[in-house]
């Protein structure tokens, strides 16, 4: 027996058709004018009057890491289960390479962390830390055998898993020969340490100054010198994680209108927050809201909330992803009384980035068509996943969301909320839509406010090579 999603608008980056959508096994086997899809010995579900979508793809989380002193508090269950009911069936972890240790220790344990533990789908992206000979070598072994297809670095933290401009020309030479895709943490980490040691000296000491110490000229500096050095490198894949600064959206756009494969990715946190109401609360109430690269003032020079938006619409940002790093405040944010540069850095918010950049379809700020392309999609195009994921099309993996936008979704703890963490960023927000169903290769993991999920559905994904440029 199959399922038939009857009478329900298929949303695809192209368009949105009247289609009953065919399940049988894992995958979307046919397409049919609303009404004329086979119903006898199928499941019916009737999507009349909901959005049919793939099911969303996070290409930057952080699950089960250790960072700042503690644990990220979502594990490889947690997490996916918190992912399942955001109506995210596929996610790209970053695998950690301990500062010191070789690469394949580092994706070794991330195999063992997430083994059998999943709710969906996932993969991983490299992170790289320590950028030598080994590193380097790995790359291309992890590209070719392990499906491992994209390496994060960092151009901040200086001292942890900082690389020089050097270590990052050379990996963005070795990925012009392997066809990896380089992420990038752009904020000019040598820069932000002096302001940091200054602002403390000064006694500033509240979650308000992580932002302060972070300026976003930093982050356009940063973002800048790694176009410019993925130009040198052969005009080599480059996808700028996490912009927060119109600063950088600005560098990003100049290099794609200049014909350069340079790709942006903005977070629900840059597009919803500014440090006003959240860093700026009374007492350390801020900590909550601290994360690289910071939450920007709406007083700034710049609207960047506006430019980000506007860059999604433009296509000048391509995906939105959470880079999903909860802590608890009690116990793990609490680290940093005293000190914002002792707060442990991350956000949680795996489950509500289908919910709030379909807010911004409600505000008008960009298309169905787009939301899908940004959070499905494109995700699965740059990350070798497509077409078994990001689209609703016969053969294609049966990951389907139904999202009614006639219901309302208020985001909180003790509403919705599934990720392990004791607050949400995003408390008392109210979604205009609502997931009704969530399927994984053809299996209902959420329907109806219930969870049917299991840990251990969830099958490791090895991808191929970003295709968004074949
Ligand atoms: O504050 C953040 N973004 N924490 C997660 C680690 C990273 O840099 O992506
Ligand atoms: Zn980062
Ligand atoms: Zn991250």
């Amino acid at each position: 027996m199959g399922t038939l999603i009857a009478n329900g608008t298929v949303i695809s980056p192209t368009g949105r058709i009247a289609q009953d959508v065919l399940v049988d096994g894992e995958r979307i086997v046919a397409l049919y004018i609303p009404g004329t899809g086979p119903r006898d010995g199928h499941r019916v579900i009737d999507a009349t009057g909901k959005y049919v979508i793939p099911g969303g793809i996070d290409v930057h989380t952080h699950l089960d890491l250790p960072l700042g002193g503690t644990v990220v508090s979502d594990n490889f269950e947690t997490g996916t289960i918190a992912a399942a009911w955001g109506g995210v069936t596929t996610v790209v972890d970053m695998a950690d390479q301990h500062t010191g240790e070789s690469v394949y220790d580092g994706l070794a344990e991330w195999h063992e962390k997430a083994a059998g533990k999943c709710a969906v789908d996932y993969s991983f992206t490299q992170m790289i830390s320590t950028l030598d000979d080994e590193s380097l070598k790995a790359m291309d072994y992890l590209t070719e055998h392990e499906g491992i297809t994209s390496f994060k670095f960092f151009m901040a933290y200086p001292g942890a898993c900082y690389s020089d401009d050097g270590q990052i020309l050379r990996a963005m030479q070795q990925a012009s020969r392997n066809g990896g895709l380089i992420m990038m943490h752009a904020e000019n980490g040598i820069a932000i340490d002096v302001l940091v040691a200054q602002a403390l000296a000064r006694g500033e000491t509240d979650p308000k100054y992580h932002s302060f110490t972070r300026p976003p000229e930093l982050e356009g500096e940063a973002t800048h010198r790694a176009i410019v050095l993925s130009k040198v490198a052969g005009n080599v894949p480059l996808y700028i994680v996490h912009m927060s600064a119109a600063e950088a959206l600005d560098e990003v756009a100049e290099a794609r209108h200049n014909g350069q494969n340079v790709f942006g990715e903005t977070c629900p946190q840059y597009l919803h927050l500014t440090l006003e109401g959240t860093l700026d609360r009374p007492g350390f109430e801020g900590a909550k809201f601290v994360c690289s690269p910071p939450l920007r003032s709406k007083h700034d020079h710049r609207n960047h909330r506006a430019d980000l938006w506007k860059g999604l619409r433009m296509n000048e940002l391509a995906v939105v992803a959470t880079d999903h790093c909860p802590f608890c405040f009690k116990d793990q944010k609490e680290l940093g009384r005293g000190n914002f540069a002792k707060i442990p850095n991350g956000l949680g918010g795996i489950e509500h980035r289908l919910e709030l950049i379909y807010q911004g379809v409600v505000a008008g700020e960009l298309s169905l068509e787009r939301w899908v392309e940004t959070c499905c999609t494109t995700p699965a195009r740059l990350f070798g996943l497509f077409p078994k994921k990001g689209i609703i099309a016969p053969g294609s993996d049966a990951d389907i969301v139904i999202w009614d936008p006639n219901r309302k979704t208020e985001i909180g703890v003790g509403k919705k909320h599934h990720s392990n963490m004791d607050y949400s960023v995003y408390e008392g927000t109210i979604i205009d839509g609502r997931i009704d169903t969530v399927m994984s290769r053809g299996t209902v993991l959420v329907e109806n406010d219930q969870y049917f999920g299991r840990p251990g559905h969830g099958k490791f994904l090895k991808r191929g090579l970003c295709n968004y440029l074949a």
